[in-house]
Order: C-alpha cells, then sequence, then structure tokens
C-alpha cells in the first residue's frame, strides 16, 4: 500500500511518500528562517509559510520519488496536537486530495507518531516504556501494543524541549535553542551551576523543568555574561535535565518490570541524552532511539502509524476535525 502523510502541526512542513513499511521519498519545508527573529513560534505565520509551501513540498517529494499523485492508495494527516491554524492547513489539504482522488483518510495524532517513530528504522518490541521529548511534550508512556498506551509520566509545567529553547534565549542563543545549547554544552563544565532536583509531591513520576529554566535565569543575570558563562550554563542545565529523564526512566521501569525504551521527539536529538539511553543497554535495557531526522518532526512518523492502522482497515471519517488539545489516551479508530 502506498500512503502519502503529511505532517504540519507546529512551523515545519513535512510530506511522505510511504510504501509497505518503507520510506520511499521524504521532503521537508523548514521555517527556522521566518521565525527565528521573534525568538519563537508565530501561529499566524507558521500557517500562512505552510498554506505557500504545500504545493511545492509535495511536488519535490513526488518528484523524488518519480511518483505521480494518480499512483497513491491512502493520505494521512495529523489532526491534533497543535497549533490549530497549523495542523488545519495541512488536514484540509490531505482530506481535499482523498475526496478528490477517492482514497481512504486517516487522521494521526502527532504525539502518537513520536511515541511509534523508532518503529521507522526498528522492529520495536511491546510492551514498552515509551518517552516522548519535545517542544509541547515531556510525556512517559507504558505502550501495550498499538493503540494501548498508558500514561505513567508528563511535566507539570514546561516542557523539556521548551525549557531548552527558553533557556537557550535568556542566554542570547538564537531559536531553536535545544541544538544550540547542545553544542555549547560540548565546550562547558556541567558542574559550574548546581540546581535543586525537581520534586512534585502529587506524584513521584511527574516531572518539572521551569524550577531549573528559572535558576539559569538567575544564575545568567547575576553574571558577567561572557561565552564561557553561555558554556556553562548549557552544560549545566543540559546535565540537569538529562539526570531528571534518567532518574524518571528508572523509576518507571522499576513499577512497570519493563526494560524495553522508545526514545522520540525533537529532544531526542540530544546527543548527552542519547549517550545516557544507549548506557542503559549495559544494565540490559533494550533501547530504540530513531535517527536525528526521525526525531524532530516529519511525515515519516505520520506515515509508519498511518500504514499499520489502515492495514487494520481502520480509517477516520472525512469530517474528522483539528484539535490543538487531543490526550493520546482517548484515540480509537
Ligand atoms: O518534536 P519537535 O520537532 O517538535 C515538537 O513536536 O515540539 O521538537 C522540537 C524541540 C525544540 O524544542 C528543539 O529545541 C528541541 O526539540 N531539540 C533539541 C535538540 N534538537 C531539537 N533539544 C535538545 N537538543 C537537541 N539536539
Ligand atoms: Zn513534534
Amino acid at each position: 500500500m502506498r500512503i502519502l502523510a503529511i505532517e504540519s502541526s507546529c512551523d515545519d512542513l513535512s510530506i511522505c511518500l510511504y510504501e509497505d513499511k518503507k520510506v520511499v521519498s521524504l521532503a521537508f519545508s523548514s521555517q527556522e528562517e521566518v521565525h527565528r527573529k521573534y525568538g519563537g513560534v508565530i501561529p499566524e505565520l507558521a500557517s500562512r509559510e505552510h498554506l505557500k509551501m504545500l504545493i511545492p513540498t509535495l511536488e519535490s517529494c513526488l518528484e523524488k520519488a518519480n511518483a505521480s499523485l494518480d499512483s497513491i492508495e491512502a493520505i494521512a494527516a495529523t489532526f491534533a496536537p497543535g497549533l490549530i491554524g497549523s495542523i488545519l492547513v495541512g488536514l484540509n489539504f490531505a482530506k481535499t486530495l482523498a475526496l478528490c482522488l477517492n482514497i481512504p483518510f486517516i487522521g494521526i495524532h502527532h504525539i502518537e507518531a513520536h511515541l511509534l517513530s523508532p518503529q521507522i528504522e526498528h522492529e520495536c518490541l511491546f510492551p514498552a516504556l515509551g518517552l516522548v521529548v519535545s517542544g509541547g511534550h515531556t510525556h512517559l508512556y507504558k505502550i501495550k501494543k498499538l493503540g494501548e498506551y498508558e500514561l505513567m509520566s508528563q511535566t507539570v509545567d514546561d516542557a523539556v524541549g521548551e525549557a531548552f529553547d527558553k533557556v537557550a534565549k535568556v542566554i542570547g542563543l538564537p531559536y531553536p535553542g535545544g541544538p544550540e545549547i547542545d553544542k555549547l554544552a560540548k565546550e562547558g563544565n556541567p558542574n559550574s551551576f548546581s540546581f535543586t532536583f525537581p520534586r512534585v509531591k502529587s506524584n513521584t513520576l511527574f516531572t518539572s523543568f521551569s524550577g531549573i529554566k528559572t535558576a539559569c535565569l538567575q544564575y545568567w543575570e547575576q553574571s558577567t555574561q561572557n561565552h564561557t558563562i553561555q558554556k556553562d550554563i548549557a552544560a549545566s542545565f543540559q546535565s540537569m535535565v538529562v539526570r531528571i529523564l534518567m532518574k524518571t526512566l528508572k523509576k518507571a521501569s522499576q513499577l512497570s518490570d519493563i526494560k524495553t525504551l522508545l526514545l522520540s521527539g525533537g529532544v531526542a536529538c540530544n546527543s548527552e541524552l542519547r549517550n545516557a539511553v544507549r548506557s542503559l543497554e549495559k544494565e540490559g535495557w533494550n533501547c530504540f532511539l530513531p535517527s536525528p531526522k526521525y526525531c524532530t518532526d516529519n511525515a515519516a512518523m505520520i506515515a509508519n502509524l498511518a500504514y499499520q492502522y489502515l492495514e487494520q482497515n481502520k480509517n477516520s471519517p472525512i469530517n474528522l476535525d483539528a484539535h490543538a488539545q487531543f490526550p493520546l489516551e482517548t484515540i480509537s479508530y
């Protein structure tokens, strides 16, 4: 089955042609340049840019594969969660194409797509723990099987990617801040600044990142604000974030008796986090990590999930709405 998948939930547009569990071609249109001067994503600009880039990105995706629209057998698009205007652009385009070509349509949940994105390159085993670390989410699920997820941990304030971006902005790094901190941290001393380990009283598995973000802000304001301090804050912040995530993972593993992990989301590109997760393998864990291009928002992860649901004859009504928020646990086809 040949699927065309569209991802447009935030500032990146991506279209994938996917066939029989393989990515045939993957096209991207990044908006980094558009939003960089504002230091973050401007929703209205994001949806307008998606509108402008949909057809060129589709053409580039089809051209790379030397494929025509007629060869597509099903269409998938992200329907939730994310920026409502951005989702609407991709979703309505996908539904229109499905109607015109008279082929099945399926709406995909962005977080479910991240969660199972390691499957694009790996045969993953279930049950597993699935940690999604992105600009909007820091969610840890127990994945029982396709479509069955139990939320074990989430952040009570900032998402981890959001904290990376905010700390980067405070210390004068460009947007998106995550990759910038990752780069700078390699030259800094992770023990230069100390933080109080966050504790969430209501649920010991829950995480919090706003305290360490605020501490970074205070350290920066009280400092001489030079390049060495930038590097040391980047290294200290990143190492603390990784410590928090690793502690959560280990606790969740003890509680669930699961030592299989699927790591996903933009922050899964982070080199220190990847190394820490890899080191779990020495303790008997089985860890599945996507390549960086499949960690950040991409349409291959939408296609991977769509393929599995369509194989089970599951699809969505053509009047499916876009949702800015939609709990993953309530998903059903
Ligand atoms: O999954 P994603 O592309 O979009 C969302 O669904 O949010 O994640 C974007 C986030 C941004 O916050 C970005 O700064 C972060 O992923 N990110 C990183 C790295 N690369 C991207 N954070 C830390 N280290 C990185 N290398
Ligand atoms: Zn995402």
